[in-house]
C-alpha cells in the first residue's frame, strides 16, 4: 500500500446538528491546502458530508480518519450507534428512517449512502446492530 503522506482524525458527536458539517468542511479545506484538484475534492466533500450527517443523525458518536497517499484519499468513518440491520436496504435510493424532525430540516431523501458510493472509487460498509457502523471511502487522486 502506498505511503500515507497526510493523516488526521476528527471526532463527531451524534445529535449535534449545530456543528454538523464542520468535519467535512475542514476536510475540504485541508485537501485544498494540500493541492488536490477541485474535481477530486468535490467527490470527497460530498461523501464526507453525507457520512457526517448520517453519523450526526443516527449514531451516538464517532470519528473520521482522513488519509492521503500519492494516489488516493481515504476516509474511514466509524461510529458507535445502533448499526444498520439491513445494509442492502439502507443502500437503496429512497430508503430512509429519518424522523419527521429530520425531514423538516431537509434530510431523509434516502440518497446519502448511494451518493457516497457514487462518489467513491472504492466503498465498503460494515455494520453491527447495537455496536456501530464503519464506512471505508476511497477516492482516486
Ligand atoms: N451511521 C449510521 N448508523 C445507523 N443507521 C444509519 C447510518 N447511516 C445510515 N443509516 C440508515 O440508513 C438509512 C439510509 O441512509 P441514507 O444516508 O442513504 O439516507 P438518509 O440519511 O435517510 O437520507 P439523506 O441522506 O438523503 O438525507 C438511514 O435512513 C438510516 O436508517
Ligand atoms: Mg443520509
Amino acid at each position: 500500500m502506498a505511503e500515507v503522506i497526510f493523516r488526521r482524525e476528527f471526532d463527531v458527536q451524534g445529535g449535534d446538528f449545530l456543528n454538523a458539517g464542520r468535519v467535512s468542511t475542514g476536510i475540504k479545506e485541508i485537501l485544498g491546502q494540500i493541492g488536490i484538484r477541485a474535481a477530486t475534492i468535490r467527490r470527497v466533500a460530498i461523501a464526507a458530508y453525507e457520512a457526517e450527517m448520517n453519523l450526526v443523525m443516527y449514531a451516538h458518536r464517532g470519528k473520521f480518519t482522513l488519509e492521503v497517499t500519492p494516489e488516493i484519499i481515504r476516509l474511514v468513518v466509524s461510529d458507535q450507534g445502533p448499526g444498520i440491520e439491513n445494509i442492502e436496504l439502507a443502500m437503496q435510493e429512497g430508503y430512509s428512517t429519518a424522523t419527521e424532525e429530520m425531514r423538516e430540516m431537509g434530510f431523509g431523501a434516502g440518497m446519502g449512502l448511494p451518493n457516497i458510493q457514487k462518489n467513491s472509487d472504492r466503498f465498503t460498509i460494515e455494520s453491527e446492530v447495537g455496536i456501530g457502523t464503519r464506512l471505508g471511502i476511497e477516492v482516486n487522486i
